[in-house]
């Protein structure tokens, strides 16, 4: 017996950007295991190996229910993105779910000495890229019924709510990715359009990795004395957002591991 998300599910094309690690990765799995008898994904990622092993790893674990397409997007190239949808086989471009998930940290440093670069990939990746990949899937959404039907899943932070010292670009583009997703959810009132943002907490993945340069004992440090929460604690709670009744909207969440209160509200274990 399926139960009543995976019958919401079913039929649907999935799009999760950054799906070759971490959330992504995590969120790509608990689609395919939510509703695996008829479901399509497209895994977007610039380390298209990788998101080869994740379409053969589901292939594994769920069979043939799921159709999986690893794709090659880098999500701050505008071109990229303008050409993604139409660079697809048909059979994939008729998306119902896009999971805005790409995203990255650069580094700690504080005005004046932050590397302008970093400032770049940050704002390119994370906001420019989020809102270009948005208006790539929209026109799709907006040819259905009632004004237009899809889900957009956008992944925030608690740091776009709550700045702290040391990552204040970080910080500026996920509160970017915030008001960018609650005009859009009032632009769409008219529609069937669902506007969804998830703000994790602190998550074990290959984010602080990516922040410390590729330095792991820098990253091993952040979650010291911490229990993080796990990619698959986010992943569930995106595919329990995009499996409500469609007149339920998960508009906002805000998602903390019980020692976390806040960016620096940390409880360790000495
Ligand atoms: N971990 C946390 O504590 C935490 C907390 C709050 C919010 N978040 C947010 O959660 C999201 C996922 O992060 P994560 O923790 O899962 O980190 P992660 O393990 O480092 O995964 C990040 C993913 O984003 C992809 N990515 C980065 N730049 C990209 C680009 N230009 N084009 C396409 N894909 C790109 C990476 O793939 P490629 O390198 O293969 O392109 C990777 O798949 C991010 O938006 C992050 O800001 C994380």
């Amino acid at each position: 017996m399926a139960t009543a998300m995976a019958k919401r599910l079913e039929g649907k094309t999935i799009l999760v950007t950054g799906a070759s690690s971490g959330i992504g990765r995590s969120t790509a799995k608990e689609f395919a295991r939510t509703a695996p008898k008829n479901l399509k994904i497209i895994l977007a990622a610039r380390r298209v190996d990788t998101l080869k092993e994740i379409a053969q790893e589901i292939k594994e674990e769920v069979g043939d229910g799921v159709k999986v397409l690893p794709a090659k997007l880098d999500v701050s190239n505008p071109e990229e993105v303008k050409n993604f949808v139409s660079s697809l086989p048909a059979e994939f471009q008729d998306i119902d779910i896009l999971v805005n998930n790409a995203g990255l940290v650069k580094g700690v440093a504080q005005a004046p000495n932050i590397d302008p670069q970093d400032v770049d990939v940050m704002f390119s990746t994370n906001v420019t890229g989020l809102i270009n990949m948005t208006q790539a899937i929209l026109p799709i959404f907006k040819k259905r019924s009632e004004g237009g039907r899809g889900d957009i899943i956008n992944i925030g932070s608690i740091a776009g709510r709550e700045p702290y010292p040391g990552g204040s670009i970080y910080c500026a583009t996920k509160a970017a990715v915030r008001s960018f997703t609650d005009a859009l959810r009032k632009e769409l009132i008219a529609t069937r359009i669902r506007i969804i943002e998830i703000d994790p907490g602190q998550v074990e993945t290959e984010f602080s990795v990516v922040r410390f340069y590729g330095d792991k004992s820098k990253a091993d440090a952040v979650y010291a004395g911490c229990e993080p929460l796990t990619p698959d604690d986010i992943a569930e709670v995106i595919v329990f957002a995009a499996g409500r009744r469609e007149n339920v909207v998960i508009a906002d969440t805000l998602i903390f591991p019980s020692h976390q209160a806040s960016p620096g509200a940390m409880h360790r274990k000495v």
